[in-house]
């Protein structure tokens, strides 16, 4: 038996509703709010505003916000929208409180230290870890994610389905992890379809999934789908969903997790991975290479950038050159 740790500083609040007490927490505060363009109202007094942030936010995203909170003199931040704002504004905000809440089922980023930011001059996409990143609170109330549109609820549901199966399979995991990231395979398997489809108890299982699944790999961090995730976003422009589901059955049927896939009801890995295709059919995201538009002679170089990302180390089957580009091949 090994020895583990378990550190979450983030004070979480779940249930439908819950964004009702946050005026509790920004009372006789500075209080900045830092959101999507799309997302609904949320209650409480703020002395500012910052929207704008595109997706897969840049590092000029994370610069003019942090820029405007200093010159508004935040002392603290709200933010509500999907994980690329949180992801900048957790990076934009850094020492100050910030309180998150998602809008979306998928990121987890309310309950990570883990900001991702592109820099389009180099093409590059790159998780930041910092322990000033937590959230010092994260709200997640479903009903904000009832307004999701189709595809970013199919979308971000296979990002939380990815965060969930690599919580299970990073080399860093533990029984806690398992525990938390087990639950989540169950909620996002049974509820990711009918939550595309509008169904509300769906999306707030979506979210309870989202969470759970946050939780887990905030622990054990990611492994081979995100690393692969980023490349095939910066080069192809992949959503980071359909990025992560891309390889997600491939490093499945590659990194065999049987005994997790029998505790889900499957017969084994790739049972499970069949299930991901599938799931990936019905909700019309790439499964081939072709879907994706990736030519043949571009993979020795993809594979040489998948490799890269730290999280390729957590991967629980060391890739190489040679591995990464089988993988590749296989969705041909
Ligand atoms: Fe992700």
């Amino acid at each position: 038996m090994s020895q583990w740790q378990w550190s979450l500083p983030t004070r979480v609040i779940f249930g439908p509703g819950a964004r009702a007490c946050l005026p509790e927490f920004i009372a006789g505060k500075r209080a900045a709010l830092v959101r999507s363009r799309s997302a609904g109202s949320v209650p409480g007094d703020y002395a500012g505003e910052f929207s704008g942030i595109r997706p897969n936010p840049t590092v000029e995203n994370v610069r003019d916000c942090a820029a405007f909170l200093s010159a508004m003199g935040a002392e603290i931040v709200v933010a509500v929208g999907g994980g690329s704002v949180l992801d900048c504004a957790k990076a934009a905000a850094k020492a100050l409180p910030l309180i998150a809440l998602p809008t979306t089922a998928g990121t987890g980023s309310e309950v990570t230290n883990i900001s991702v930011v592109s820099d389009d001059a180099v093409h590059t996409k790159t998780p930041q870890m910092s322990p000033d990143y937590f959230p010092a609170i994260a709200i997640v109330d479903p009903e904000l994610t009832y307004t999701m549109p189709r595809r970013v609820a199919a979308e971000s549901g296979v990002d939380a389905l990815s965060h969930a199966i690599e919580a299970l399979w990073s080399i860093h995991h533990n029984p806690a992890s398992d525990a938390l990231a087990l639950r989540a395979c169950r909620l996002i398997f049974d509820h990711l379809a009918p939550s595309c489809e509008g169904g509300l108890a769906s999306r707030d299982a979506m979210s309870e999934g989202s969470l759970l699944a946050g939780l887990a790999f905030a622990q054990t961090r990611t492994a081979g789908v995100h690393a692969s995730s980023f490349p095939l976003t910066a080069r192809y422009g992949l959503s980071h969903g359909a990025a992560c589901g891309f390889t997600l059955a491939a490093f499945a049927r590659l990194n065999g997790i049987d005994s997790h896939a029998r505790a889900l009801g499957f017969a084994d890995s790739a049972a499970l991975a069949d299930e991901i295709d599938r799931i990936k059919k019905a909700l019309g995201l790439p499964v081939y290479l072709a879907d994706a538009g990736i030519a043949e002679p571009d993979l020795p170089q993809l594979a040489r950038d998948c490799l890269q990302p730290p999280n390729m180390r957590n991967n629980p089957v060391a890739m190489d050159e040679a591995g990464m580009l089988r993988l590749l091949l296989s969705l041909k």
